[in-house]
C-alpha cells in the first residue's frame, strides 16, 4: 500500500497516514508494530517525548534496515521540558532515543501557558539548524494559533489535534485551512469509542469497509493527514488500506451528523 503525501507550508511532504504510537509502551510490542507497519507500507511515525517508546522507535527503524530518508519521523517536546533550560537537552536526548541527527516534524505537544511563547523560539532554532526539518504546534486552539502567527517568524506547518467523526471542530478546521496550516488528526478512531454506532456501520457496509477504514478515509477525504493507533498487525494493515474507495456526498452528510463534540483526551479550549 503507498500512502499519497501532502505538501506542508514549509516545502516538504508528509505522508497522510502516519501509525500512531501513544500507549504503545512495552518494548516488543512496539517494535514488531512499527516493524509490521514498515511491511505494510507506513513511512510515518508518530511518538513524543512523554510517550516514553522514542528509543524503541529508534531501535525498529535501525533493526528494519530502514533507510533514514524513508521515512518520517514525529516527536513532540512534552510540557515540563518547555521551559528555557530544559527544551535543548530533551531534544537532545529524544535524537539520541531515534538514532538520528533530525527530526522531520518536531511539535510543542501542548499550548502551556507561560511556557509556549519562549518554546516557539527554541523551535525555530532547531528548524533553522536543520535538526527539525518542519515545526509545528499540538492542541492549539485558534486563539494559542492567533498568538502564534502574530509573533513567529518560523510559521507553524501544522496544528496535531484531536479530530474524528465525533468531534470534527469546524471552526478550527476553517483557521487552520485558511492560514496554511495542514490539521493532524489524532485519536481518528475516537480511541475505539463508538465505533459500533449505527450511521457509521451504515456507511461501512454500503462500501464493505470497516468502521475503522469509514473514520480514517473520512480524515482523508479532508485532506488532513491521519494517525490512527493500533498494536495489532491485522489492524496496522486494515488501518492503511483506505484508498481504494471513497466516501461520497451523502456520506459526508450522514457523517456530518455525528458530531457530539466528544473528546476522548484533554481540552485546550480553556487553556489562556
Ligand atoms: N498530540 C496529542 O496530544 C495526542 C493525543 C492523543 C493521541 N495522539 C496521537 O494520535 C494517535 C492515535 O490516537 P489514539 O491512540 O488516542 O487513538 P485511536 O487511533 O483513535 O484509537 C486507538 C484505539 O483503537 C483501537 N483500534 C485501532 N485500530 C482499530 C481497528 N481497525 N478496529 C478496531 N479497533 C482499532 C486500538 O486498539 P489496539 O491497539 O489494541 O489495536 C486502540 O484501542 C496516538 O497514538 C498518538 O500518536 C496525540
Amino acid at each position: 500500500m503507498t500512502v499519497p503525501d501532502l505538501k506542508l507550508n514549509s516545502g516538504i511532504a508528509i505522508p497522510q497516514i502516519g501509525l500512531g504510537l501513544w500507549l504503545n509502551k512495552n518494548e516488543e510490542t512496539c517494535k514488531a508494530a512499527v516493524k509490521h507497519a514498515l511491511k505494510a507500507g507506513y513511512r510515518h511515525f508518530d511518538t513524543a517525548q512523554i510517550y516514553a517508546n522514542e528509543a524503541y522507535l529508534g531501535a525498529a527503524l535501525k533493526e528494519a534496515g530502514t533507510p533514514r530518508q524513508d521515512v518520517f519521523i514525529t516527536t513532540k517536546i512534552w510540557n515540563e521540558n518547555l521551559w528555557w533550560d530544559g527544551f535543548d537537552p530533551s531534544f537532545d536526548e529524544s535524537l539520541q532515543k531515534l538514532q538520528t541527527d533530525y527530526v522531520d516534524l518536531l511539535l510543542i505537544h501542548f499550548p502551556v501557558t507561560n511556557q509556549r511563547r519562549p518554546a516557539w523560539y527554541k523551535m525555530e532554532e532547531k528548524f533553522k539548524k536543520g535538526q527539525a526539518k518542519a515545526i509545528g504546534v499540538s492542541n492549539y486552539t485558534v486563539a494559542h494559533l492567533e498568538e502564534l502567527l502574530r509573533e513567529c517568524s518560523v510559521k507553524p506547518v501544522v496544528n496535531q489535534v484531536e479530530l474524528h467523526v465525533f468531534l470534527q471542530q469546524p471552526e478550527l478546521v476553517a483557521y487552520c485551512q485558511q492560514n496554511g496550516i495542514v490539521l493532524e488528526a489524532y485519536s481518528p478512531l475516537a480511541h475505539g469509542y463508538h465505533m459500533d454506532d449505527p450511521a457509521l456501520q451504515q456507511v461501512a457496509s454500503k462500501h464493505s469497509k470497516t468502521t475503522a477504514q469509514i473514520m480514517i478515509r473520512w480524515c482523508i477525504e479532508q485532506g488532513f493527514v491521519v494517525l490512527p493507533k493500533s498494536a495489532h498487525p491485522d489492524r496496522i494493515t486494515e488501518n492503511i488500506d483506505v484508498f481504494g474507495f471513497s466516501l461520497d456526498a451523502q456520506d459526508m452528510a450522514k457523517l456530518k451528523t455525528l458530531d457530539k463534540g466528544f473528546r476522548t483526551a484533554w481540552d485546550p479550549t480553556h487553556v489562556t
